[in-house]
């Protein structure tokens, strides 16, 4: 059954924990589908780690809509959600519902997602009055990687906490669809979650969120170098890959790759004839 906002409002109401992972191909969507996740996120968290950038900023609607429609031929039941990239809402209202459009329209997203509280309500606005369900992202927003001068828990002074509580009740009056919160004290967000009637999707935000979501690579174990204290690695897929990669290599060079099973057969007597003529 394809999950819709609906379906994730209901969740929250009923106490059902929503699962979200990012996925950025049709292989992976596929499969994480046929897990019965409930929603897929194509993070512009792939700038990162299917592009090797070191932040996201760099991210382009090129990008987004190319992964998303990878993943919208892969997931035929998760609730699809694509993220809008540094710079396609910021600027203007106009420029942001188009942009909106655009991950809809080619790429085949069920919703977009968007950083910021107050400072996007405008666009948040605009979006869903385009029949664009829309998903908010609070707390450490790495879009404001710049800002924030590195990658750094939010909401932790009295202030910042404040403005995040203010911000997740400004998002939900501007028709945002749920919201997600990324790197904050999971005491902040587990007020933040009663306190809204959309619901929260956390990451690095406690248990007290409706939901969670996580990088599948980081999940899995294919992350090189450092992963964040929130991510949880729920099975070592890099080294079954490193395994199965160092052994396809000991194998074609010691010859016992292709053997008879993976060749294909041909007649005796037709080769003998191919042989005689060519040999
Ligand atoms: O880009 C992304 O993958 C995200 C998640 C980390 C929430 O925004």
């Amino acid at each position: 059954m394809k999950n819709t906002v609906s379906t994730l409002l209901k969740q929250k109401q009923s106490g059902d924990r929503i699962t979200m992972l990012t996925a950025y191909d049709y292989t992976t969507a596929r499969i994480i589908d046929e897990c019965g996740v409930n929603s897929i996120l194509i993070g512009d968290s792939l700038g990162m780690v299917m592009l090797g950038y070191e932040n996201t900023l760099a991210v382009t609607m090129e990008d987004m809509i190319h992964h998303t429609k990878a993943v919208a031929r892969g997931a035929k039941n998760a609730f699809i959600v694509a993220d809008m990239p540094f710079m396609s809402y910021q600027a203007s209202v106009n420029e942001a519902v188009k942009n909106a459009g655009r991950l809809i329209k080619e790429g085949g997203a069920n919703a977009v997602k968007l950083e910021g509280g107050a400072e996007v309500c405008e666009q948040i606005r605009a979006i869903v009055n385009a029949s664009i369900p829309v998903v908010a992202h609070l707390g450490l927003t790495p879009q404001s990687v710049n800002v924030f001068g590195g990658f750094k828990v939010q909401g932790k002074s009295l202030d910042n906490a404040k403005k995040l509580v203010e911000d997740a009740l400004r998002i939900q009056e501007a028709g945002a669809c749920a919201v997600t919160l990324e790197g904050i004290p999971a005491k902040l967000a587990e007020i933040i979650t009663k306190k809204l009637f959309i619901p929260t999707i956390g990451i690095g935000a406690g248990n007290g969120c409706d939901g969670q979501v996580l990088v599948y690579q980081d999940m899995l174990g294919m992350t090189l170098g450092h992963t964040a204290k929130f991510v949880k690695k729920f099975a070592d897929v890099g080294d079954v890959m490193r395994k199965g990669i160092s052994d396809y290599i000991e194998e074609v060079k010691n010859g016992t790759f292709p053997s008879e099973e993976h060749t294909y057969a041909i007649d005796d007597d037709v080769i003998a004839v191919i042989a005689k003529e060519f040999e």
